[in-house]
C-alpha cells in the first residue's frame, strides 16, 4: 500500500468514527434499551430488571403491580395478584398471607431478622440468573441463628407452590438448629432469572416467642469423590457468575482415622486481574451440613485465588466428608483437592 492510499483509508476510518458517534442519540435506540453517555460516550443500554423502556430512549421504573423477570424488555408484565416481590421480578402466589415478610438474603450487611409465632410467614426471591441452564444443581437456603441465639430450635416449612406451607403440604421441611433446606433445582432455560420460595418458619417450643436470624441462600455444586488415599482430585466450573457460588467437595468412604490434611487450590481459568478475588474453604463436624458455609462451620479459612489453602481435621469422622468452597467474581475456576490420611490415632 502506497503513502496516497494509507492517507485514503486513515481518512475515511476518521470519518467513519465520527459517523458513529454522531448516529447514536436518545432517538436511535431501540425498544428494550435506554440512552446514556457514559464518559461522554453515548451508549444504549439494555433495559434493567423492574424497569420497561418501550424505545423513547428512556428507562422507567414499572408501576406497582407490575414485574419484569427478564432484562431488555419494553413493557411490564401485569401479576394476576397484583402483588410482587419488594424487587418487582416476581409476581406473588394468590395465597401469599398479607403479614408475610421478605428478609433481604441478597443483602451483604447479613441483617438479623426475628422469627416469631406470630407473624411466621416468609418468602424470598432467589436470583438464578448467570447459573449454567439445564444442568441439575442444588440450591441450599440457610436460616442461621443469631450467635447467642444457637440452642433455639427452628420449626420450618417450605415450598414453591403455596403462600402458606404448612406441615400438611409442604414440600421441605426442617426441625432443629442451623435450619436449612436443600432445593433440588436446574435452570430451564436462560429467561428463568429468579423464582419465590415460600417459609412457614417459627421457634419450635411454646416457650420461645422469637428467635433472631440471618437468611442466607448458597448455590451449590456437589463434586462427589470416592476416597483414593494420596489422590488429587480436580474439577473445572463453568459460567457461574452469582455473588454466592459454592462448591461441595464431597469425600465418600473415608476411613474412621484421627487427622486429615485437605489441601485446596482455586485457579481462575478466566485469566482475569485476579489479584483481589479471595475464597473460602469451609469444613463443619455436623454431618447433617450439607453446604459447609461461613455461617455454618466449625473452620472458615480463607485466601486469595491462586493460593493454596490447607487444613488439619482433627478428630474428623470418617464416612462422608465435605468440604465447602466458596466463592465469587469467577466465571471459569479450576479446584485441585486432595485429602490425605496423616494419622492413626
Ligand atoms: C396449604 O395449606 C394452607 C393452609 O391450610 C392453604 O391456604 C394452602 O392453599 C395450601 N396449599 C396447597 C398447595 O395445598
Ligand atoms: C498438608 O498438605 C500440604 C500440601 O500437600 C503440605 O504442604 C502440608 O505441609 C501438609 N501439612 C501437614 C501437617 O502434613
Ligand atoms: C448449629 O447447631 C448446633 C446445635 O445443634 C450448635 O452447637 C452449633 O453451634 C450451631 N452453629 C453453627 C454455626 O452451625
Amino acid at each position: 500500500m502506497n503513502k496516497t492510499n494509507l492517507l485514503v483509508v486513515v481518512v475515511l476510518f476518521l470519518i467513519l468514527l465520527q459517523l458513529l458517534t454522531v448516529v447514536i442519540d436518545a432517538s436511535t435506540c431501540p425498544p428494550g434499551t435506554y440512552y446514556q453517555e457514559i464518559l461522554h460516550r453515548p451508549s444504549c443500554h439494555e433495559c434493567f430488571y423492574a424497569e420497561y423502556c418501550p424505545g423513547d430512549g428512556n428507562n422507567y421504573p414499572c408501576p406497582r403491580g407490575t414485574v419484569t423477570p427478564e432484562e431488555g424488555m419494553v413493557a411490564c408484565v401485569k401479576c394476576p395478584t397484583i402483588r410482587t416481590n419488594s424487587d418487582q421480578t416476581v409476581c406473588l402466589l394468590a395465597d401469599t398471607p398479607k403479614d408475610a415478610r421478605e428478609p433481604d438474603i441478597n443483602d451483604d450487611e447479613n441483617e438479623i431478622y426475628t422469627l416469631d409465632r406470630k407473624t411466621p410467614h416468609w418468602y424470598t426471591t432467589i436470583p438464578v440468573y448467570g447459573l449454567p441452564v439445564g444442568k441439575p444443581m442444588e440450591l441450599e437456603y440457610a436460616f442461621v441463628p443469631e450467635q447467642s441465639k444457637y440452642d433455639v430450635p427452628l420449626t420450618m416449612f417450605a415450598s414453591l407452590t403455596t403462600g402458606q406451607p404448612n406441615k400438611n403440604n409442604f414440600t421441605w421441611s426442617f426441625e432443629g438448629n442451623n435450619a436449612t433446606i436443600i432445593i433440588p433445582y436446574t435452570r430451564p432455560d436462560e429467561n428463568t432469572n429468579f423464582f419465590i420460595i415460600y417459609f412457614n418458619v417459627a421457634p419450635t417450643t411454646v416457650q420461645q416467642n422469637s428467635v433472631k436470624f440471618i437468611g442466607r441462600t448458597f448455590k451449590g455444586f456437589q463434586a462427589k469423590f470416592s476416597f483414593v488415599p494420596n489422590t488429587k482430585n480436580s474439577k473445572v466450573i463453568d459460567n457461574i457468575v452469582n455473588e454466592e457460588n459454592q462448591v461441595v467437595l464431597e469425600w465418600n468412604n473415608v476411613p474412621s482415622v484421627g487427622r486429615f490434611n485437605v489441601s485446596i487450590t482455586l485457579k481462575d481459568l478466566s485469566h482475569e486481574d485476579d489479584s483481589y478475588k479471595s475464597y473460602s474453604v469451609c469444613y463443619s463436624k455436623q454431618p447433617s451440613i450439607t453446604y459447609p458455609n461461613s455461617f455454618n462451620s466449625n473452620l472458615v479459612v480463607a485466601d486469595n485465588v491462586n493460593k493454596q489453602i490447607n487444613i488439619i481435621l482433627q478428630n474428623a469422622v470418617g464416612g462422608v466428608v465435605r468440604i465447602g468452597v466458596v466463592f465469587g467474581q469467577l466465571n471459569i475456576v479450576q479446584i485441585d483437592s486432595e485429602l490425605r490420611i496423616l494419622s492413626n490415632k
